[in-house]
């Protein structure tokens, strides 16, 4: 029962909670307030001595309970912003990083007309890219079918609907087709690595997170399927972990690709790295 709390004592209770957690409580509690009871921060701030509604209050300790046992905000409001769009995401999908809007930024400055993403989990790449490039071709993939019904949501709401999601292991469902560029945030964290085990990743897909080889297994299963599937002159984009800089410059050299530049994230990490193919097609 709400029993006369008002929207500031409510507040404050839900900071003392999510005090004992890694969660950032002013900010996490802002959210789930403004979620259970549909007043934004403002609205709450300027009547702080209104009573919460029995509805709003019942709303907001089931979202502070999930939060207090570490689910991420962005499972609990079903949203995350990226670029300057927002996306629907449930726990089928990793939660968009800002570290991708790097992998974006860098695959926007080529115009390309025919593209693919690998893994396009909640489908923020490939909607970033379709928005940007209307006239594009844009293919996407991914081996979680509930992935894909989450990226194909994303791109109905945000008009993006020309994208053609393919359910299926990296290439396996555009074998034959061939691409201007190719982009990827694919899984990259190493077998022993615990951050999979730590804080919000707790709750996000194994799939979207791990791969073998310290990490580095789908990294080289993209790079070594790429020359077969980009025009000449194609470019690769690619987001890997801060300290795989060098073994992904050294597969793409390895694998026909030129004109290799790492891009770093805004803690200064060395986090996408692309090239060029040559000129010459490529069986
Ligand atoms: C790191 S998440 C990236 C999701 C999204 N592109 C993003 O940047 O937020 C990697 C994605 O790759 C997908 N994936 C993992 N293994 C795959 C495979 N063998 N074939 C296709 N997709 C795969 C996962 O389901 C997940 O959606």
């Amino acid at each position: 029962m709400s029993d006369g709390v008002t929207l500031a004592q409510a507040q404050r209770r839900g900071v003392e909670l999510l005090a004992a957690t890694p969660a950032d409580a002013d900010i996490d509690v802002d959210w789930l307030l403004t979620a259970a009871t549909g007043l934004s921060a403002a609205q709450r701030r300027a009547h702080p001595e209104d009573p919460i509604t029995e509805t709003a209050w019942r709303r907001f300790q089931a979202l502070l309970q999930r939060r207090y046992r570490g689910e991420p905000v962005a499972y609990l409001l079903g949203r995350r912003g990226f670029l300057d769009f927002e996306l629907v995401v449930t726990s089928a999908v990793l939660i968009p990083r800002p570290e991708t809007e790097h992998l974006v930024e860098a695959a926007l400055e080529t115009p390309a007309a025919r593209v693919l993403e690998l893994g396009t989990g909640s489908g923020c790449i490939a909607i970033a890219l379709a928005r940007a490039w209307p006239a594009a071709t844009v293919d996407a993939t991914d081996c979680s079918a509930e992935a894909l019904t989450v990226a194909t949501q994303n791109a109905a709401i945000l008009g993006a609907d020309g994208i053609r999601f393919r359910l299926g292991d990296w290439y396996e469902p555009v074998s034959g087709s061939r691409y201007n560029l190719i982009v990827a945030n694919p899984p990259y964290i190493g077998e022993q690595a615990p951050e999979p085990d730590q804080g919000d990743a707790r709750f996000e897909p194994r799939l979207a997170l791990r791969a073998e080889e310290s990490g580095l297994a789908a990294l080289r299963t993209i790079i070594v399927g790429a020359p077969r599937h980009l025009e000449p002159a194609g470019r690769i984009w690619l987001e890997h972990g801060y300290d795989q800089g060098p073994a992904v410059r050294e597969c793409l050299a390895a694998h026909g690709f030129q004109a290799i530049e790492t891009r770093r994230d805004l803690a200064g990490h060395e986090r996408v790295s692309g090239g060029r193919l040559g000129d010459t097609p490529h069986e």
